[in-house]
């Protein structure tokens, strides 16, 4: 009897367990979905090649971070930039709109914005995911690189700001970090402005010393202002080719937080554990939620900033030394979550601004991302390499973990994506080019709903993915 009391007992607790386990797996998705908003973390590297990352098969930079997210998480492998240099690509991934549509591109050549000081940037009237959700209550912070503008008229008026497009809390670069930023190393901006400086100032030479040659052997008419004019000319185009580099370094090369700048020129090696407090100190001050905090490394851009413990240890030379510590920065940052037990109420998503920059390089020496199978790289906008890009989301318990989509999204798709989790409205007074990843997420639906994509470079249309609707089939032309 007492044997039967028990195995009775032992039965309706073995039911009752499994009941409540089949209950738990279907409505924690429907909890998190309907009711409590997510956090969510959004974290793009410059620069970084799909090549360069374990989950999507280097077998020798090692990214365990990343692959932990991919395994934990739903890993895209058609996941697509809108451009393939930094200042379209991110105006398109806050706008979820194509960067022609806001004014974004250019056509002349300079592809992304070439000084903090110009007063171009991403214009007032677009609205960014961080306006929304801050509308929506959400705490809203970018931490790291902006690189969409800073002022319109004045030096002060922040209209091209982060704080101005929705974002409560900035800190970081307001523009790009460049190898200009560390003398000496791989230069983007010095060389060709010292060179044309040289170029001033032996012409204007060559001009102050013939006139002057010609006058004292009278074979030149011309008064001596001339002469005193094209010295002085060469004088300062000497000078300032001199003192170019130091310059651009302190134009661009400067830390701030919110309105105020914190460090000019900024110590490069301090940067990385200073941007780490920083994360850490806005999700725990944020942790009672909802936050949305974009963290846009610096890394792995050139000059490859990298503190010692991290130099000398990949195969990969300087490059790959970055991506690991890269890698090494997601692992801190998601500790910081599971420490403060965020994890399964955070939505994370990873990916790259665009491809790896195959042009880089430093003596010999590879100094760039690696694009995998895909040709072309970073400034190439009509081939694979210069947009297809890792892209991982995580939130434990309702995203399933490890599952691969091979269907073509978009880095424009986060905007909506995020927007209706958060519980805002995608604006209707525009037309947005993202589309939400959740179902394919999720698995309620097995196609993309991009009929179209539309590869560009500057404003220029250089090639078209079509995917066949409610078909796996796709082609580019
Ligand atoms: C891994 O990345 C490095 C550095 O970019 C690259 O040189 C190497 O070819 C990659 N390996 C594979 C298998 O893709
Ligand atoms: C923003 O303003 C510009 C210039 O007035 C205009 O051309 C553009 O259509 C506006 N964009 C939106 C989304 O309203
Ligand atoms: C987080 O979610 C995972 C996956 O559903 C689950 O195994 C784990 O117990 C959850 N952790 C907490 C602290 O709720």
């Amino acid at each position: 009897m007492l044997h039967l009391e028990h195995s009775c007992l032992f039965f309706r607790s073995w039911l009752a367990l499994t009941v409540s386990v089949l209950l738990d797996l279907k409505p924690s998705a429907c909890r998190s979905l309907s009711g409590s908003r997510p956090n969510i973390l959004l974290l793009m590297a410059d620069d970084l090649g799909i090549g360069d990352v374990g989950c999507y098969g280097n077998d020798t930079i090692r990214t365990p971070n990343v692959d932990r997210l991919a395994a934990d998480g739903v890993m895209l492998t058609q996941h697509i930039a809108a451009a393939s240099v930094c200042t379209p690509s991110r105006a398109a991934f806050l706008t979820g709109r194509y960067p022609l549509r806001s004014g974004m591109v250019s056509s002349n050549g300079y592809r992304v914005l070439q000084w903090t000081g110009v007063s171009g940037g991403l214009p007032p009237n677009e609205t960014t995911f961080a306006k929304i959700l801050k509308d929506k209550g959400y705490a809203t912070g970018l931490i790291g690189k902006w690189h969409l503008g800073l002022n319109c008229e004045s030096s002060d008026d922040y209209c091209h700001h982060p704080l101005s497009h929705g974002f409560d809390h900035f800190y970081g670069m307001p523009f790009s970090m460049m190898g200009d930023c560390e003398p000496g190393e791989v230069s983007e901006k010095r060389a060709g402005l010292e060179h044309k400086l040289n170029v001033c100032s032996h012409v204007m030479a060559l001009a102050a010393f013939t006139l002057t040659a010609g006058k004292l052997t009278r074979l030149v008419a011309g008064s001596w202002t001339l002469v005193i004019c094209s010295a002085i000319v060469a004088l300062l185009c000497l000078t300032t080719s001199h003192f170019m580099g130091a310059l651009i370094v302190h134009a661009d090369c400067f830390l701030m937080r919110n309105h105020a700048i914190t460090e000019q020129p900024m110590s490069l090696q301090r940067t990385t554990a200073l941007m780490l407090k920083e994360v850490s100190s806005f999700v725990k001050r944020n942790k009672q939620g909802p936050f949305l905090l974009f963290v846009s490394f610096l890394h792995v851009h050139t000059p490859l900033i990298t503190t010692e413990n991290f130099r000398g240890r990949s195969p990969h030379g300087l490059y790959g030394d970055n991506t690991e510590e890269m890698d090494w920065m997601v692992g801190q940052i998601l500790d910081t979550l599971d420490t403060e037990g965020l994890t399964n109420s955070t939505l994370v998503y990873f990916t790259s601004d665009h491809g790896g920059s195959l042009e880089a390089q430093f003596g010999n020496h590879q100094y760039g991302g690696w694009n995998g199978i895909y040709k072309g790289g970073k400034g190439m906008g009509g081939w694979e390499g210069g947009i297809r890009v890792p892209g991982i989301l995580r939130w434990p318990g309702v995203l399933p973990a490890g599952r691969l989509i091979h269907e073509p999204t978009s880095l424009m798709d986060v905007f909506p994506t995020v927007v209706q989790l958060g519980g805002g409205q995608v604006p209707h007074d525009r037309v947005i080019d993202g589309r939400d990843l959740l179902p394919l997420l999720l698995g309620t639906a097995q196609h993309s709903e991009h009929e179209f994509l539309m590869h560009y470079c500057e404003s220029f249309l250089h090639a078209a993915r079509w995917h066949q609707r409610n078909t796996g089939f796709s082609i580019i032309v």
